[in-house]
């Protein structure tokens, strides 16, 4: 049962990625960089950490490194009771590309404006459960962007900062590099239906087919 929640939280967040390398049109290649941190704090506790789970609904902004030295802003709303995980990139010097996520296990991706495009993307699982960090792995504490923070990694997918002291999540960092760093966290924000619309030309199937062909040369 763990296992199979385990491999839907890898799912849900490798399509993800996998479909940002597409987007960015990038080869895969895996990043060492997380694997090994000599620099963590071990102490001995009775009781390990756990992880805080995530707020039913909250607003994040979210900084974000790409593995390729691009950078991005991200307007995260997760919203479990709505069913959504929302995404607003606005890429460095680029476009805006809208990434909402539904719990059915649909995706819409799409961009809004002259040359507006639309992708929509089954994966067959649905988002980050607010509990998904239940059993991950305690690997000490470590002053990251300025704050001290216990860190866990989960599945070798996931590796994830939480405030020792505010229980915040300060930064997050996937398994092929991507590293987002929280810069507000509004528990409680939930984006209003209108933004998370998916536009008309998201639901024409040539459309689909040539967004695909543009959004892969962004
Ligand atoms: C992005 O991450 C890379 C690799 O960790 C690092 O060398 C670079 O300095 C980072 N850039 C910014 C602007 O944070
Ligand atoms: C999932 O939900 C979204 C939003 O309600 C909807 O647009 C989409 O068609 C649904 N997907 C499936 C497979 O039912
Ligand atoms: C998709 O692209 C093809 C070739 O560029 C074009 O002929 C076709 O009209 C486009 N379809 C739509 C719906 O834009």
């Amino acid at each position: 049962m763990t296992t199979n929640m385990d491999n839907n939280i890898k799912i849900t967040f490798q399509a993800f990625s996998v479909l940002i390398f597409f987007l960015l049109h990038l080869p895969n290649h895996v990043a060492s960089n997380t694997n090994n941190e000599p620099w963590l704090t071990t102490t001995e506790h009775e009781h390990e950490p756990t992880p805080t789970p995530w707020p039913e609904q909250f607003h994040a902004l979210l900084y974000m490194n790409l593995t390729t030295t691009h950078l991005q802003l991200s307007d995260l709303w997760y919203d479990w009771p709505k069913g959504r995980n929302v995404n607003i990139f606005q890429k460095q010097l680029g476009i805006v590309l809208y990434d909402i996520e539904w719990n059915n296990g649909t995706s819409f991706y799409y961009t809004l404006g002259a040359d507006a495009q639309c992708q929509m993307v089954d994966f067959g699982v649905g988002i980050p459960r607010p509990d998904f960090l239940d059993g991950a792995h305690y690997l000490g504490q470590v002053v990251t962007d300025g704050f001290l923070c216990n860190v866990w990694e989960k599945v070798e997918f996931i590796w994830y900062y939480e405030d020792v002291v505010t229980k915040r999540p300060v930064r997050w960092d996937f398994y092929d590099g991507i590293s987002s760093h929280v810069m507000t966290f509004e528990v409680g924000a939930v984006l209003p239906d209108s933004v998370v619309q998916a536009p008309a030309y998201c639901f024409i199937d040539p459309a689909v087919e040539n967004a695909s062909s543009t959004l892969s040369r962004v």
